[in-house]
């Protein structure tokens, strides 16, 4: 395909459907410097605000941009090669699954569904059509998380033994009605779909191994209006003999903590997002003769600072482009990838455990 891919967004009136708008339309998702994207282009935006839609067009300059109200009518254009999913979580497996049998690619926000049915057909669905799909765990894309997997792989740390990584996040929840769906177990999915399943994505990214065994607790609300448990924590247990924890608060304090540490027979690396840019990544490694000492040049782009517009939304988007283009599958996202597959055994093991108040689940 020599022709700019076409992508209609879902829930464009959206934060995170914004920053990533402006990394279809234009180069690096950067509207103040307005260079137009050589490979993608905007050719829908849909969402029940329309007011937000004409003023995001207008003041963006997608001008290519058709305005629907009506996901089922935007999937009917010929325009329309590819679409981006960012709508309440409910929604996902089914747009995601209507997409595809338009024949469209899929670039779904997190979390792929809100129950291990939906996600189970949707999986199967997505194996049997030539589409591309992709989940936006937006975190495996960061610096930080490519060259933390490349040190594992170069046996840095020697054996893995452990792994501990955290998503404590006051999830935004703006006060009009539209935002409140996020407080809402049966909208949102409950706190792992919600924001947990970025630190079992990491984790998984990292671990590369097949899940065995889940442990999770949960603990009821202590700031916000959660119909559901927004604290969560994780035992995973892999098939390579790694043990994980996931901590996972989404009705914290605090601002974003997202805490990363990797521990082996060789030597072990922290990301410690409250100190300076400069000594955030330390690491040591006796196969490298490495004491552990701060590495300032190791995490560059690695903002997370939970705000959307500072995400690597341009880059996660632009990744999808190019693999729809090429009509091949995400390797490291798609729907059909081990990681995904992976992380979703373990959200909905998880979600079992947590239920039942902590019971062990095996994979
Ligand atoms: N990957 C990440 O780091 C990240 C970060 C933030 C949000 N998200 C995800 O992005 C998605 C959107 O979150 P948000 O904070 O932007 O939510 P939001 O409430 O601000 O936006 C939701 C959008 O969906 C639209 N919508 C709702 N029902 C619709 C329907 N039936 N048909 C068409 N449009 C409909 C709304 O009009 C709105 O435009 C969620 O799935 C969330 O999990 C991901």
């Amino acid at each position: 395909m020599t022709k700019k891919l076409g992508v209609g967004v879902v829930g464009a009136s959206g934060w995170m459907a914004g920053a990533l708008t402006a990394g279809i339309e234009y180069v690096d998702g950067d509207l103040d410097k307005a260079v137009k994207h050589p490979d993608s282009v905007v050719t829908g935006l849909c969402a029940r605000n329309q007011d937000i839609l004409k003023e995001r067009k207008e003041l963006w300059g997608l001008d290519q941009a058709d305005l629907y109200s009506d996901y089922e009518d935007m999937l009917k254009s010929p325009r329309i090669d590819a679409v981006v999913i960012s709508v309440p979580n409910h929604l996902h497996a089914k747009f995601a699954l209507q997409a595809l049998e338009a024949g469209k690619h899929v670039f779904l926000e997190k979390p792929l569904a809100t129950d291990p049915d939906e996600s189970a057909h949707l999986l199967a669905a997505a194996a049997k059509s030539p589409c591309t799909t992709k989940v936006d765990y937006i975190l495996v894309h960061y610096d930080e998380q490519k060259k933390l997997r490349r040190l594992i792989k170069d046996g840095a740390f020697g054996q893995v033994a452990s792994t501990h990584f955290t998503y404590r996040h006051p999830i935004q929840i703006g006060a009009s009605a539209d935002q409140q769906w996020k407080l809402s177990r049966a909208i949102s999915g409950g706190a792992i779909p919600m924001g947990i399943c970025h630190a079992i994505s990491l984790t998984v990214f990292q671990v590369d191994s097949d899940p065995v065994e889940v442990i999770c607790k949960s603990a009821p609300a202590l700031d916000r209006d959660f119909d559901y448990p927004p604290r969560q924590d994780l035992l995973i247990t892999f098939a390579n003999g790694v043990v994980s924890v996931v901590q996972g608060n989404i009705d914290f304090a605090e601002k974003y903590d997202a805490r990363h540490n990797v521990c082996g027979t060789q030597g072990q690396f922290d990301y410690v997002p409250s100190n300076p840019r400069k000594s955030r990544a330390i690491w040591s490694s006796r196969s490298m003769a490495r004491e552990y000492t701060a590495d300032p040049d190791f995490a560059k782009d690695h903002m997370d600072s939970g705000d959307v517009w500072e995400h690597q939304c341009a880059a996660t988007v632009n990744d999808f482009v190019q693999n729809a283009k090429q009509g091949i599958k995400d390797p490291v996202l798609g729907f059909e990838s081990p990681l995904v597959q992976r992380t979703e055994a373990i959200i909905w093991a998880a979600e079992k455990s947590s239920a039942s108040e902590g019971d062990r689940i095996r994979i």
